[in-house]
């Protein structure tokens, strides 16, 4: 006899809808704080926690350093994927680490370089000014597109063109970029280069790019204003990655396994808190209360749930595993409010695979889940690390699973040692930037929260009443008897364009 046999079925967010209760006036999207805690931190320390409740998966085809960069200013953040090796782990980690939001690091000019070089530079970069340097790599000037005719001058060196240092406004070490725009605007410059003390180029600024750069009210940041940074790692190799992820300084880890209620990633959690007690570690994924249980007390400090929902995800046809995600966020949500009750340990619970749409990131939410993470949806941004290509005049972006056959050849096919796979490769369309679709995704989580009554996730966690739909109910909420102009006939699967 198995130890246990569930005869209820286990349920998908797609089968959830919310129940309005009373909004108060003061409930207004506008108002309503999406904040959550990114992991369990014992002084509530403000770098833990996240200013949106969205996180993208650690996988070869979404999480790369411009996405963790993007949506850390967003108020989310990326798991940096570990499919790869230790040392590019590590520079990505470092490249968000070190972005210095406006603070751009150009391409420089040799003084001794001739127009017609640089010319054929700038038409590949698409850039019209760039800083100039000497063999000692010091700031010596400034050369644009209006400093120059390449038919007149493409035999002329830079150095004859370019404005001199003398003449133009630098600023020494600054970091804040408050002060070099409020120095761009004194100077009435458009440029603002800023130098070390020796004279060596830092980076630029630029005033066209102030603006956009100062709008992120949502970003996360470490006491230095650098942007928070997840690293995924694995149980194999974690002694040397997090050595070197931890040198550059990375905030939290997240171990990344389909199934983390084994003694190799309890052993992982217990090493890294003793050797690297300041950082904390994300265990998962579980599906059950007592595989909660077992990483907690193994020291994990979130836990992320789900098992065999994901869009490229194939392990439960493939090992006949897993479990509808509502059904396991209503599990493990009560054991970690338990938990919490015997200890006063709030361990914030991440649902993970499957989230197929705004609605189902509200449900999770709804149904007690601090968090969601995402891989498809992610995976359909600009900011992702693929390329776009063109299918049937549509713009797409390639999507593939971690247990993919294409993701495990990164290292001698080491996942389930390469003998079955639990993941597919496909194509995902291309929904633009990330900023923008954000916008959107957060409003209409913001208007059901407000529907409910509920002005922050803590409070839509008590406040939300869920019913399980019929099959009829789940088909009368989309568009029914009516005849559909062709825009909405094209998008009828609101799934896909979400
Ligand atoms: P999605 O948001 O539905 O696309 O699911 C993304 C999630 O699927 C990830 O966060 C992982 O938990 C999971 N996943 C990633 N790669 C694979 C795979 O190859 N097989 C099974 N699950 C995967």
């Amino acid at each position: 006899m198995a130890k246990r046999i569930i005869t209820e079925s286990s349920r998908t967010l797609m089968e959830y809808r919310l129940l309005p209760g009373y909004t108060s006036v003061d409930c207004s999207p506008d108002s309503i704080s999406l904040r959550t805690p990114l992991v369990y931190s014992e002084d509530n320390k403000k770098k833990y926690y996240l200013n949106v409740p969205l996180v993208s998966a650690a996988m070869q085809s979404v999480s790369g350093a411009q996405m963790g960069i993007e949506l850390a200013k967003l108020g989310g953040a990326a798991f940096i994927f570990c499919s790869q090796s230790i040392e590019s782990q590590a520079e990505m980690v470092k490249k968000i680490k070190n972005h210095k939001a406006g603070f751009v690091k150009p391409q420089t000019m040799q003084a001794d370089m001739k127009v017609k070089e640089m010319f054929e530079i700038r038409k590949k970069s698409g850039y019209s000014t760039f800083p100039v340097v000497d063999k000692n790599d010091l700031f010596v000037g400034l050369i644009s597109k209006w400093d120059y005719d390449v038919s007149l001058h493409s035999e002329s060196l830079i150095k004859g063109r370019m404005i001199k240092k003398e003449n133009i406004e630098v600023g020494t070490n600054i970091t804040d970029l408050v002060e070099a725009n409020q120095i761009l605007l004194e100077s009435h410059k458009s440029v603002l280069p800023i130098l070390d003390n020796d004279g060596k180029l830092l980076s630029m600024v630029f005033r066209k790019d102030i603006n956009d750069q100062l709008d992120f009210p949502l970003e996360i940041h470490d006491e230095k204003k650098r942007l928070i940074t997840v690293a995924a790692i694995n149980t194999h190799d974690f002694k040397e990655r997090v050595k070197l992820l931890a040198k550059e300084e990375v905030d939290v880890l997240a171990i990344d396994s389909s199934d983390g209620h084994t003694q190799y990633q309890a052993d992982t959690i217990r090493w890294i808190s003793d050797k690297y007690t300041q950082i904390p570690v994300i265990g998962g994924n579980i599906i059950t209360a007592e595989g909660f249980r077992f990483l907690v007390e193994a020291g994990a400090s979130a836990i992320k749930v789900g098992m065999g929902g994901g869009s490229i995800c194939i392990t439960q046809e493939q090992k006949g595993t897993g479990r509808g995600l509502a059904t396991t966020i209503i599990e493990v949500v009560e054991e970690r409010d338990d938990h919490f009750k015997e200890t006063g340990k709030y361990i914030p619970v991440i649902a993970d695979g499957g989230v197929t749409s705004t609605k189902d990131v509200t449900i999770a939410l709804a149904l007690g889940a601090d968090y969601v993470m995402m891989g498809r949806y992610f995976a359909r941004m600009e900011e992702s690390p693929t390329e776009k290509i063109v299918v049937n005049n549509r713009v797409m972006k390639p999507y593939w699973g971690e247990g993919s056959t294409r993701a495990q050849n990164w290292k001698s096919k080491r996942y389930n040692q390469g003998k079955f796979v639990e993941g597919v490769e496909g194509m995902v369309e291309y929904a633009g930037h990330l900023r923008d679709n954000m916008e959107e995704t957060l409003a209409k989580i913001r208007s059901s929260m407000g529907t409910c009554g509920a002005m922050n996730i803590s409070e839509f966690h008590k406040l939300a009443e869920l019913e399980v739909l019929s099959a009829l109910s789940i088909k009368e909420g989309k568009p029914h008897d009516i005849y559909l102009s062709t825009e909405n006939r094209d998008n009828q699967d609101y799934h896909s364009s979400e």
